[in-house]
């Protein structure tokens, strides 16, 4: 596993058996900062943009940043500074991507549950679309609109009923689930929308689930749209088609093929005239973010020993919530390897406070540094004060410059 690990990321390795991102040795980020910590490389985060905006450069998409999967301030600001625009979810995701910086004309707004102040602050802000997911909702902008005598512009979510063969709870484009219009509503509110004289339809807009690794669901959705088009002969300006690509949590080398999912929008677009709107998350965050944490105590146990760590799951959800796997390695590497399992797990009062059991691992001991991988994507945007627990701060390095982009929590701030 430590193997593995050697080539875990260029921006982040071992060098001379200590966790490095980019020029900065943990060993320094421990003997500043408490644990635990989430620490980012700003590089990372910049070629992962790259890679994204290469990947489609041929039809050069408006990339909006899926802000729930991370809204550090500091992060949007660098990520506006790349041009990309956010995909928001609430009027407090609005406000901090308008705080960053990020055009107006660059937000969509998504979400089932959109309240009236919401609405109204959206239509303030003159958002590049207000994607909708019920009649009810379109009726309610309408009558927003009508009382400002202003024409909207929306886009309706198709519920595609395609399986994004992920895990179920991060599944978003089945029937059995809340998100979107079936295909009979929306024929029937496009009809309705297109005789408004409030609402423009602009946008038809999906997104199938997160964590996909297969391109064949994304193939589905598109032959979906594609039929559901040429039925009710509409030219959409633009077709959002959400997020969802994967990231390798396992560094198996399970990888989303951009090639093969650009070739067949490319393929769509040659039936289409219509601009692509991105909404990625993880792909763009995931793995530009590690999780220092501290050993607390080690209790033996005869089966396994228990590695009670600082970090718990008000710090990082994914594993209690979705039975996620991070790999954890040690921050300073030895040779000194045990055969006994561990479980790592944190302090909270509850049995799916745990991270992960591994069977063979570095002899670890009291007040050693761990880290867990991968928490850049729905890591500090989920975390919570469950158990009066501060939340951690955050510091993005960038070559051997560290800073802090948001301080921990004071216990006085929360109680
Ligand atoms: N657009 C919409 C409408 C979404 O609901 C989501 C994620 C995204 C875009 C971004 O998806 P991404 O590219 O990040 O996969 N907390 C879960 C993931 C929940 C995703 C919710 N929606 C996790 O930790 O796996």
């Amino acid at each position: 596993m430590l193997l593995m690990y050697l080539k875990y990321q260029k921006k982040m390795k071992y060098i001379n058996n200590i966790f490095t991102v980019e020029k900065s040795r943990l060993t320094k980020v421990i003997e500043k900062f408490e644990t635990p910590i989430f620490c980012y490389s700003e590089k990372k985060i910049n070629e992962n943009i790259s890679n994204f905006k290469r990947s489609f450069k041929s039809f050069s998409p408006i990339i909006c940043f899926s802000t729930k999967s991370n809204c550090n301030l500091e992060i949007l600001k660098l990520i506006k500074r790349s041009g990309l625009g956010a995909d928001v979810v609430s009027k407090g995701e609005l406000m901090i991507a308008l705080k960053a910086g990020i055009n107006s004309k660059k937000i969509v707004f998504s979400g089932v549950g959109k309240t009236r102040s919401e609405l109204i602050y959206a239509i303030d802000k003159n958002i590049l679309l207000i994607n909708c997911e019920s009649k009810s909702e379109i009726l309610e902008i309408e009558s927003i609109a009508k009382s400002k005598n202003k024409k909207v512009n929306i886009g309706i979510r198709l519920n595609p009923n395609t399986d994004a063969k992920t895990i179920k709870q991060i599944s978003t484009g089945k029937k059995e689930n809340k998100f979107g219009v079936s295909e009979k509503t929306f024929i029937e509110v496009s009809k309705y929308i297109k005789n408004s004289k409030f609402l423009n339809l602009k946008c038809l807009s999906v997104h199938i689930g997160s964590q996909i690794l297969d391109h064949k669901p994304y193939q589905k959705m598109l032959n979906v749209i594609d039929k559901l088009i040429k039925k009710i002969n509409f030219n959409f300006e633009y077709i959002d088609l959400g997020g969802g690509m994967g990231i390798d949590y396992n560094k198996d080398n399970k990888k989303f093929n951009y090639k093969k999912y650009n070739q067949i929008i490319k393929k769509f677009l040659k039936k289409h005239k219509s601009k692509i709107v991105f909404e990625p998350g993880r792909s763009i965050i995931g793995d530009t973010a590690i999780l220092i944490s501290k050993i607390i105590y080690i209790k033996e146990n005869s089966k396994k020993d228990f590695i009670i760590m600082d970090a718990a799951m008000n710090d990082f959800m994914r594993p209690a919530l979705y039975g996620a796997k991070h790999k954890i390695i040690p921050l300073k590497k030895t040779n000194k390897m045990t055969k006994k399992s561990y479980d790592f797990v944190g302090p909270i009062c509850e049995t799916t406070d745990k991270f992960l059991t591994t069977n063979k691992f570095q002899k670890l001991n009291e007040k050693d540094y761990i880290i867990i991988c991968d928490v850049g994507a729905y890591g500090s945007s989920l975390s919570s004060n469950y158990n009066i627990r501060p939340k951690p701060a955050e510091i993005l390095i960038k070559g051997s410059k560290i800073s802090v982009i948001k301080k921990r929590q004071k216990l006085k701030e929360i109680i």
